[in-house]
């Protein structure tokens, strides 16, 4: 949901917005523009398209200056074009801003501004942001607290970066409801929506709170209370991700990466884990009311996280769509009430709403996380992280996979802790998380043939994936992968579903891809494949036996694994599966369209 960066340094500015830029690019492509400052004169380049289309056409790299910040945007207000593109500017050309987020008061903040005689260039809700500070500029002596004075007019969700001609020392970011993090350098400071950004300079960062800004120099930076001004104490973190984990290494793209790094990335979430997680089973045991939110892909792994709560703790947790809790549910959360918080970035929109709602209703909000620091950890009481360092492409893979071990790690202890299940059983379980990796390297062996699976499949119009139990979390994350990347139509269901209706649109040739490990429910699945087999239907199976041999046309041979661990290895062939096809029907895995990283709006 667009991506803003600002530095101030000794270096050339628009060399790091620009090479910042492209590593927030994930967060939004559809217009990109920049901001330098030198003596007293804002020069400001932007258009609509991709940063490497504009890199060379608008002359991004032979900007002036050592202070500047930039945007990329995913339009909210205003198509994408090059005049809705960031950073806006005020009457006088002196403010430039970009931001990230939604001003839900703008329209009547406009008017009150066009009928002041300040004049409107764009369509966006951000250029107001800049006429704002502008009209209060007339009031106030000092930059910063008209700037103080502008943002507290503003209602919605903002990360802004802001430069004012007159105020050569300085830059000034500001969060509310969209993630802001600084970077600590020697002699330089950075600001970017997310650490990848200036991962290459400093690895030492300070996360905004909402109602924060930042008055940052080249040598200090100092944070403040938006209402009242005051100074705030922040802490230095130092990020142990590394320049590599955020480059694409070879691969042709991060989607391609982030998969192959499953292996280890589960590793570390395993590991990562091993020594907080009986604590984390303890202090959560004796809560009965358990709610799991969380969207998108984490959803598919809260839906997991049910089926082993249920199986081995014997628990029934409600999984709900993050952007529907806060209506359905204020009523029901209390302070007995446990809240589990799945978030990869830690700054879905939905998610912080979901969350801050279990915390004024005074419920424990444990989180499972991957981005260290985010929000979503700051918000909570008990954090869990995934481990799986950064994730770039906009499809989550690894992060999911770790997502999975790590609800499988609590229900695990849990379920020891309480005495849920049966001790020998609880043993073999775990000892086969301990071997996950293995597991989906041999999952990951089977590319090639995937891959020649994909150029059969690749005019395919419509996918069915189905399963069932805990897999009917995996044929929806199978499903999803491959319409947010492919943009092939893709239905996920459960298998006992298909006679009750979509069975109607399946005629000869269909691809349906069945979820179908041994377990529970194997021999109904088999049943439900051969009714689609019947009407015409290309059955593609991922399973472990022999049976599914027989009524399959094509088969994916999975290591066996117990079924509650299952999902964790059989969603690996399926993303490889949704990359391939991407790849041969001529997308950018990396950056679907439509699509961003965070959805930090609501
Ligand atoms: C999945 O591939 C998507 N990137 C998306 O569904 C994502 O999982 C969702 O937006 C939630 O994001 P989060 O885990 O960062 O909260």
């Amino acid at each position: 949901m667009c991506g803003i960066i600002g530095y101030i340094g000794e270096r050339k500015a628009c060399n790091v917005l620009v090479d910042g830029l492209k590593r927030l690019e994930y967060r939004g492509y559809d217009s990109v523009g920049i901001v330098t400052e030198e003596d007293g004169k804002l020069y400001i380049k932007k258009g609509a398209g991709k940063i490497d289309e504009l890199k060379e056409k608008l002359g991004l790299l032979q900007m002036p200056g050592k202070r500047g910040i930039g945007h990329t945007r995913w339009a909210t207000h205003g198509i994408p074009n090059d005049i809705n593109a960031h950073p806006h500017t005020d009457c006088t050309g002196k403010i430039a801003v970009v931001h990230n987020g939604i001003i839900e008061n703008y329209i009547e903040l406009k008017d009150k501004l066009l009928r002041k005689g300040h004049k409107f260039k764009s369509d966006t809700d951000t250029e107001i942001i800049a006429h704002l500070i502008e009209d209060a500029l007339k009031d106030f002596n000092n930059f910063e607290d008209a700037l103080r004075y502008a943002l507290l007019r503003l209602k919605g969700s903002f990360a802004l970066g802001i430069i004012y001609t007159h105020d050569r020392e300085h830059l000034y970011f500001v969060r509310n409801e969209s993630p802001l993090v600084l970077g600590i350098g020697h002699g330089e400071m950075f600001a970017a929506s997310d650490i990848p950004a200036f991962l290459p300079y400093t690895n030492k960062a300070v996360f905004l709170d909402d109602g924060e800004y930042a008055v940052v120099t080249k040598d200090s930076f100092v944070v403040k209370d938006l209402k009242t001004g005051e100074v705030k104490e922040k802490k230095v973190h130092e990020i142990n991700w590394t320049l590599e984990m955020a480059e694409k290494q070879g691969y042709e793209h991060f989607m391609l990466k982030e998969i192959h790094e499953q292996p280890k990335a589960v590793k570390e979430a395993i590991y990562g884990n091993l020594e907080t997680i009986d604590e984390i089973a303890r202090e959560i045991a004796n809560y009965e009311k358990i709610y799991i939110v969380a969207m998108g892909t984490s959803y598919h792994a809260a839906l997991v996280g049910k089926y082993i709560f249920q199986r081995l703790v014997k628990k029934v947790p409600v999984v709900e769509d993050a952007s529907e809790f806060r209506y359905e549910f204020e009523d029901l959360i209390d302070k007995d009430t446990l809240v589990i918080a799945i978030t990869q970035s830690g700054e879905t929109a939905d998610t912080l709403a979901a969350i801050k709602l279990a915390k004024k209703k005074n419920a424990k909000v444990l989180s499972i996380v991957n981005v260290v620091g985010s929000m979503a950890t700051r918000l909570s009481d008990l954090v869990l992280y995934t481990h799986a360092g950064p994730e770039i492409g906009v499809a989550a893979t690894k992060t999911y996979t770790t997502q999975l071990t790590v609800i499988s790690m609590l229900a695990i202890a849990l379920a020891k802790y309480l005495n849920t299940a049966d001790r020998e059983y609880l043993q073999k379980i775990e000892a086969e998380l301990y071997d996950m990796p293995k597991y989906i390297e041999a999952a990951l062996g089977y590319e090639n043939k995937i891959k020649n699976l994909a150029e059969r499949l690749k005019e395919k119009r419509d996918f069915f994936y189905i399963g069932r139990g805990i897999n009917l979390a995996t044929a929806l994350e199978g499903a999803l992968k491959l319409k947010e990347i492919s943009y092939i139509h893709a239905e996920g269901l459960s298998a006992g579903e298909l006679k009750h209706g979509p069975l109607a649109l399946i005629e000869e040739g269909v691809p349906i891809v069945a979820i179908a490990p041994s377990g529970k429910t194997l021999e109904k699945m088999i049943s439900n494949i051969q009714e689609a087999k019947a009407r015409g239907a290309l059955i593609i199976s991922l399973g472990d036996s022999e049976e599914l041999k027989k009524v399959s046309d094509i088969l994916i041979k999975i290591p066996k694994v117990d079924e509650v661990l299952s999902p964790i290895v059989y969603i690996v062939p399926l993303q490889l599966l949704a990359y391939h096809l991407a790849v041969l029907r001529g997308n950018d895995p990396d950056k679907p369209r439509n699509l961003a990283k965070s959805v930090t709006v609501e």
